[in-house]
């Protein structure tokens, strides 16, 4: 077949072509996008918007942060790819830089955020049986209510969304769900269940529309699970790598996590790199042949996320993201204030949201997110009535400013045309 493949699609084109070709898994803004400069994104009419939504998270480093696209492209021209079937230079020089970074003994790499999150599961459910000696197959994982940790069978089997969940059974057993934010909740579920080996949480959850818990919520969690001998297993594939103005968001409670999964921001956002880190105690229970992933731990992914961390350090990315998000959250306080449509802004750092006062399944957030597009800015709701902002964390206080006008006019005016 003689096919031709275009350089560049219209927009047209482009939106058309996804809705022939691709499955209807998502439903995007109707925006076309095509490069990408530090906080900024360009659309095929060369249209620039700020992104406030860094491709969830992952893109922290800012669009084509030349340091890592340089770690990506030096090391795709030497050597891409040679699963582990055999040692390759990168892979070892990673693991002991992220080790010492993180403050653990060992790392377990895989690619995207939800194979990390099976990956916890199945090292705490193998620890469990092997070292706490728990009985075959009765391991139980506790859980909050509203959890987002990814996609797959068994993910999809402890949350509590029904868009995520409906006839996708039949689901995984061994999880048992509770109120976030509920320390007794969790302790009572421990207390009931002699068999739970973990407890499995978001710091603050992201996709539910960025609920921050209680202060003392994670330390106190940590303590309820020591006491008991379980896992406290942070789930950081969104809130990690400086996004909510600490390294990691259990830092603000100097918690350590006996599991810590990362993603996203792993690798800046170009190439999918996840991991899972423990200590040795725990990240032993894995032997070979055990688990793995042909591309987890490759050499591009390795020396990309050296790269991506080093960033991260070297611009002081957490300071950032928690001084320009105080100023974020201080302004659009201004306009919760004033208006009766508004209803509150939450978050750390700069994982924050808006919440409109509308329904959860009304349209009110996407159709603000579209008068925010032809305004020079992308956000993207989290439910009808929530807006979640999180530019990347190179943004500084010039470009928020003027992003926090565009944020406030265009919602100054959709009140005033719709109220
Ligand atoms: C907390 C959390 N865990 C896991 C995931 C899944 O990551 P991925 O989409 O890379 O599988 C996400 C994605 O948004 C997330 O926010």
């Amino acid at each position: 077949m003689n096919q031709t493949i275009k350089q560049s699609l219209s927009k047209e084109q482009a939106i058309a072509y996804e809705d022939k070709y691709g499955a209807h898994n998502y439903h995007p803004l109707p925006v076309v996008l095509t490069k990408g400069k530090g906080v900024y994104v360009w659309d095929v009419d060369d249209n620039k918007y700020f992104d406030f939504l860094s491709a969830y998270s992952a893109v922290n480093q800012g669009h084509g942060h030349p340091k890592i696209v340089n770690a990506l492209t030096e090391q795709a021209k030497r050597l891409a790819l040679t699963s582990r079937a055999f040692y390759n230079d990168k892979l070892g020089q990673y693991e002991k830089f992220a080790t010492e970074y993180f403050g653990f003994d060992k790392l377990l790499p895989m690619n995207t955020g939800a194979e990390a999150v099976e990956t916890a599961i199945k090292l705490a459910r193998k620890w469990a049986y092997e070292k706490k000696g728990i009985r075959e197959n009765s391991a139980n994982i506790i859980v909050a209510k509203g959890n987002f940790h990814g996609r797959t069978t068994t993910i999809v089997s402890f949350s509590n969304d029904p868009e995520a969940r409906d006839n996708f059974g039949p689901f995984t057993p061994g999880f048992t769900k509770i109120p976030y934010d509920d320390l007794q909740a969790l302790e009572e579920a421990i207390k009931a269940n002699p068999n739970t080996i973990a407890f499995l949480v978001e710091p603050i959850q992201g996709e539910a529309g960025v609920y921050v818990p209680s202060e003392g919520y994670l330390k106190g969690a940590k303590e309820i699970c020591d006491k008991y001998g379980c896992l406290f297993i942070a789930d950081e594939v969104q809130t990690g790598i400086a996004r909510t103005g600490k390294l990691l968001a259990v830092d603000h409670e100097n918690v350590k996590p006996d599991i810590l999964i990362l993603g996203k921001a792993l690798s800046g956002g170009v190439y999918p790199v996840s991991a899972v880190l423990a200590n040795d105690d725990i990240m032993l229970s894995i032997k070979p042949g055990q688990h793995g992933s042909t591309f987890g731990g490759n050499p591009i992914a390795a020396n990309v996320a050296i790269a991506a961390l080093t960033v991260v350090k070297e611009e002081n990315l957490a300071d950032n993201a928690e001084k320009m998000g105080i100023i974020f959250r201080d302004e659009i306080q201004k306009l919760v204030n004033q208006s009766k449509f508004v209803k509150q802004v939450r978050g750390k750092g700069l994982l924050n949201a808006v919440v409109i006062d509308d329904t959860e399944d009304s349209d009110t957030a996407w159709n603000i997110c579209l008068k925010l597009a032809d305004n020079g800015l992308l956000a993207k709701p989290t439910h009808g009535n929530i807006i979640r902002f999180a530019p990347p964390l190179v943004i500084n206080e010039t470009q928020l400013r003027e992003a926090l006008d565009i944020i406030k006019k265009t919602i100054a005016d959709y009140e005033q045309e719709n109220l």
